[in-house]
């Protein structure tokens, strides 16, 4: 019986690759030969709506999901390809662990990477931080506040590489997150252009206008208005 069946087996491999050879032949708007009409419930197979509930087992009676449902949640952990998450929380606490854990970018400052970061600046930073980082963008300029970052005497040039990418990661008040639209390496990349920045700016120059709020010392909530 074995050997029958080994021996009906072989038949049909050999059936299998003949008719594969002579597929190419075939003309092309017509269906292809249907082979093996009894296992070809691949073929004909209904597929579930995502958002319908789950069809049910002919065999078991039963929902193929045992949730009832079609669409799956991902078993936990799992993350999307390219994806590193990051293990900071969303407070002054994560600020400063991700301090401690990069006090420098772990990213090689090469020309490559600082025309990257100079591209990522002018690109997302600009708008409110200004191309030298003065702070003074346009959109900083209408709302009334400003955060200069392009000194190494303001804040951003006095903290840890690592809590300016949780800024840059999280958002802080009024700072946006831009942990969608810039991806992490990015993120480095544009703290090389702005520690770049800073070494070209030096010190902050004299603050010209009266406003007090664009001194970089100004706290920070008291500038902003609050609208998170
Ligand atoms: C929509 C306007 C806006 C954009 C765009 C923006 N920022 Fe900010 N940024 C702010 C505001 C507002 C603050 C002050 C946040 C606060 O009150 O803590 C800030 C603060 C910062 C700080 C801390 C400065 C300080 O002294 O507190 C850094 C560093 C920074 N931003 C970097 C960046 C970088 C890098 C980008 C581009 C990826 C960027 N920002 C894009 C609005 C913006």
């Amino acid at each position: 019986m074995q050997m029958a069946m080994k021996g009906l087996r072989l038949h049909l491999l050999a059936l299998g690759a003949l008719l594969a050879t002579t597929a190419g032949c075939a003309v092309e708007r017509e269906p292809n030969m249907e082979f093996a009409p009894w296992i070809n419930h691949m073929m004909f197979s209904s597929a579930a709506e995502s958002y319908a509930p789950s069809p049910v087992s002919a065999k078991t009676g039963k929902p193929v999901f045992a949730n009832g449902r079609v669409n799956q949640l991902p078993p936990l952990g799992t993350i999307p390809r390219d994806f590193a998450p990051l293990h900071f929380s969303n407070d002054e606490a994560g600020r400063v662990a991700a301090a401690a854990t990069f006090p420098k970018a772990p990213v090689e400052a090469t020309p490559e990477n600082l025309a990257r970061g100079a591209w990522g600046f002018a690109t997302f930073c600009v708008p409110c931080h200004a191309a030298d980082g003065s702070g003074a963008g346009l959109v900083a300029k209408k709302a009334g506040w400003n955060f200069p970052i392009g000194y190494t005497d303001s804040n951003a040039g006095k903290w840890a590489d690592g809590y300016l990418f949780h800024i840059v990661s999280y958002g802080r008040n009024n700072m946006p997150s831009y942990a969608s639209q810039i991806n992490q390496l990015d993120r480095w990349k544009i703290i090389l252009h702005l520690r770049a920045l800073q070494q070209q700016n030096g010190a902050a120059p004299v603050a010209v206008e009266p406003a007090a709020a664009a001194t970089p010392s100004a706290p920070a909530a008291a500038a902003v208005p609050a609208t998170k």
